[in-house]
């Protein structure tokens, strides 16, 4: 399995918090996602998230370099996320945090 050098260990736990569910190959599986419909729309939003950002596989996705934006952006993570999961909610230092991280490690498309 292929991993990123993370720029450091703060821009990775801001990561795992905020973007590992659907980014990495270590999705932890909510509860619901074992309901269906919830199931294919949970698992359908896993597979287009990893199909364009994944840090477990070789070159980490086509736009890995857009991460950065995404975050400064406040496009990701998803808005519909971080009310599910408490732990993914950025305040605007981890945000500006995180996206400088993501630059560092990923590139930045800007
Ligand atoms: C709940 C799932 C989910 C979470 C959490 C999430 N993403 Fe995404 N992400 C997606 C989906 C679905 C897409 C594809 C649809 C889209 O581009 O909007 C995507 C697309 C992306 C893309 C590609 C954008 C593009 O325009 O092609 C990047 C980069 C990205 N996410 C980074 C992140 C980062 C960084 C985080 C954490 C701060 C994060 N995502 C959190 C689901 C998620």
């Amino acid at each position: 399995m292929a991993s990123p050098q993370w720029a450091d260990a703060t821009t990775e736990a801001l990561f795992v918090r905020a973007c590992a569910d659907c980014h990495s190959n270590r999705t932890v599986w909510p509860w619901y996602s074992n309901v269906a419909p919830v199931s294919w729309l949970v698992q359908r939003h896993v597979d287009e998230g990893r199909s364009k950002f994944n840090i477990h596989v070789p070159g980490f996705g086509r736009d890995a370099d857009e991460a950065a934006q995404q975050v400064r952006s406040g496009k990701m993570p998803e808005s519909t996320y971080p009310p599910l999961h408490p732990t993914a909610r950025l305040n605007s230092a981890e945000r500006a945090q995180l996206a400088q991280g993501l630059a560092a490690t990923f590139g930045d498309d800007e």
